[in-house]
């Protein structure tokens, strides 16, 4: 194993608590698979869907795929902030990492517009606020905070389409909501290069989302292959 190998994998079982779950009180295949909403670690998504970003964000890497990476719903971070630790320890002089959030939780469903969303109100769920200063520190608490490190603080239709972003490798969706997702397409899937990463976190969990996907892709006629990642999640590369 070589000492980045090492930094990623210890980077990945710090973020996700892995290397302590003795004293989380949690089993470890409820984590590796990304089931619960931690106490503490710096994300909910486990150690298969951040071995899928790992293996995407590499890729990029290898086969020079030009373009940042974005993830659209960071919570506390954690998603992001191996990103960034992947541009590290590859020493990649220039990409960035956007890390878009609201920072005060899911928005409430718009039924009206977005009426797959019915039924699937979590604006009011305290644990799903994470402030912006929180992330900061979370980012900092790595030494993995500095000048390529980018927050879009506010709703992604606010802040997504207007966004300074030329060109992405990798794009991972995980807001939830179909609105969430869609809105986060609409403003960023024609920036991502061929040969990009689009992941989709909550695919298999949520049905909003998972529409979401699917009336993307009909409406604009994708037919790049879906993988599965586990029970959630998906990726497809772009052509
Ligand atoms: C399930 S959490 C993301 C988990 C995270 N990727 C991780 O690594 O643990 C969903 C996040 O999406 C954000 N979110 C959902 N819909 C949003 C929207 N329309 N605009 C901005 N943020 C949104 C929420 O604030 C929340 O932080």
């Amino acid at each position: 194993m070589t000492a980045r190998e090492r930094y990623v994998d210890l980077l990945m079982g710090c973020l996700t608590r892995e290397l302590f779950l003795d004293q989380e009180g949690v089993a470890p295949d409820i984590r590796a698979e990304g089931r619960d909403w931690p106490a503490t670690a710096e994300t909910m998504v486990g150690r298969r869907r951040l071995d899928n970003v790992r293996q995407a964000v590499e890729t990029v890497l290898v086969e020079r795929v030009p373009g940042d990476l974005i993830e659209t719903g960071v919570w506390r971070g954690g998603v992001t902030i191996l990103m960034r630790g992947i541009l590290a320890a590859w020493e990649d002089p220039d990409r960035r990492v956007w890390v878009a959030d609201s920072f005060q939780g899911l928005p409430r469903p718009n039924i009206v517009d977005y009426p797959d969303d019915d039924g699937h109100d979590l604006s009011g769920v305290s644990a799903l606020m994470v402030s912006a200063d929180e992330v900061r520190d979370n980012f900092d608490r790595y030494g993995l905070l500095d000048d390529r490190v980018h927050f879009l603080e506010g709703w992604f239709a606010d802040t997504l389409a207007p966004a300074p972003i030329e060109q992405i490798a990798v794009l991972r969706l995980d807001g939830d909501l179909y609105e969430s997702t869609m809105d986060a397409l609409v403003a960023l899937y024609d920036r991502v290069s061929p040969g990009g990463f689009v992941i989709v976190d909550d695919y298999g969990a949520w049905e909003p989302c998972r529409k979401a996907v699917e009336d993307f892709r009909t409406d604009r006629n994708i037919t790049d292959e879906i993988h599965e990642v586990d029970w959630t999640g998906v990726y497809w590369r772009t052509s």
